[in-house]
């Protein structure tokens, strides 16, 4: 069973489901309300936890009534909770999500998730020098992000930085994770490159191994035994709701990546296809046998 470590954020997902996407000053009549637990460091977590992965997570939820369910909603998952802190003088994260034919819009507010720190980091040091792989995000302080990548280096244990929400970072950072898992604006954005280049060829300015997601159409990886981008197509489905797709595929992918990348991407975009079919970021999350249903043998 792989150790899986994440270190990010947990939110509540106010999710409003609507016939399409409001303009500026408009108001518009939904369909549908309803809460769901999110967040993209909770998400990879439970994504990792449903195919079978032993999972701790390093996170901060508020002392509020979201807290006390997102927080029994790990564990739930069986997800070790011991360095997830809770903040007084502070809410639980939440994000604001619309779902339009299939598309989300979303707005998070990260709360307590601001206030993950360098010492939780530091804390947790030996779960993550036993961890078979660490997952991080950018939805929690940068110097925590750091911290993760520069502890799991030292350690030698494979960290994937999924770099989202995208934002501009030290080349130096890039070069520490041993996977970055962009989709094609956030690689863009990372490396402060035109939007419009190629995404291949910004995968190949990268200064590490990359897997870049391309929704429906699967995903792309480079790394030192594939030095040019190969492709891994996506699985058909019928999207209901895309949130939270990127989690399952970045939790699946450090689950599956003891198998070899092209193996562990293969998995990964099974996993999220998945995911899709179902309302809600962790709804469609699948187990491992589910997986295993949509795959060629
Ligand atoms: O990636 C999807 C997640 O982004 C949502 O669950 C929301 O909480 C935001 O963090």
């Amino acid at each position: 069973m792989p150790r899986i470590v994440v270190v990010g954020s947990i939110n509540m997902d106010l999710v409003t489901l609507a016939p399409r996407f409001p303009g500026p000053g408009e108001t518009l009549l939904g369909s549908r309300f309803f809460t769901a637990h999110g967040g993209k460091g909770a998400n990879q977590a439970v994504a990792a936890a449903r195919l079978g992965a032993e999972v701790a997570m390093i996170g901060a939820l508020g002392r509020d009534a979201f807290g006390d369910q997102l927080h029994a909603g790990l564990a739930h998952e069986g997800i070790d909770l011991a360095h997830v802190a809770r903040i007084d003088d502070e809410g639980s994260g939440s994000a604001s999500i619309t779902v339009a034919a299939g598309e989300n819009q979303i707005i998070v507010v990260p709360a307590a998730n601001a206030r993950v720190s360098l010492a939780q980091v530091e804390a947790a040091r030996d779960a993550i020098a036993r961890a078979d792989a660490v997952l991080v995000q950018l939805e929690i302080p940068l110097d925590a992000v750091e911290a993760t990548l520069r502890l799991a280096r030292r350690e030698g244990v494979p960290v994937i930085l999924n770099p989202a929400p995208a934002q501009k970072l030290p080349a130096e950072w890039l070069s520490l994770a041993s996977y970055l898992t962009p989709n094609q604006h956030e690689l863009a954005t990372v490396l402060g490159a035109d939007e419009q280049t190629d995404f291949r060829e910004l995968m190949r300015r990268a200064p590490c191994p990359v897997v870049l997601t391309r929704g429906g159409e699967g995903a792309w990886y480079r790394d030192d035994a594939h030095p040019e981008p190969a492709h891994q197509a996506g699985f058909k489905v019928d999207a209901i709701d895309t949130t939270g797709a990127g989690d399952t595929f970045n939790g699946a992918l450090a689950v599956f990546l003891h198998e070899g990348l092209p193996a562990a991407v293969r998995k990964a975009c099974a996993a999220a296809a998945l995911s899709v079919t179902k309302l809600g970021a962790q709804g469609g999350m699948p187990s491992a046998r589910e997986v295993a249903t949509l795959l060629p043998h």
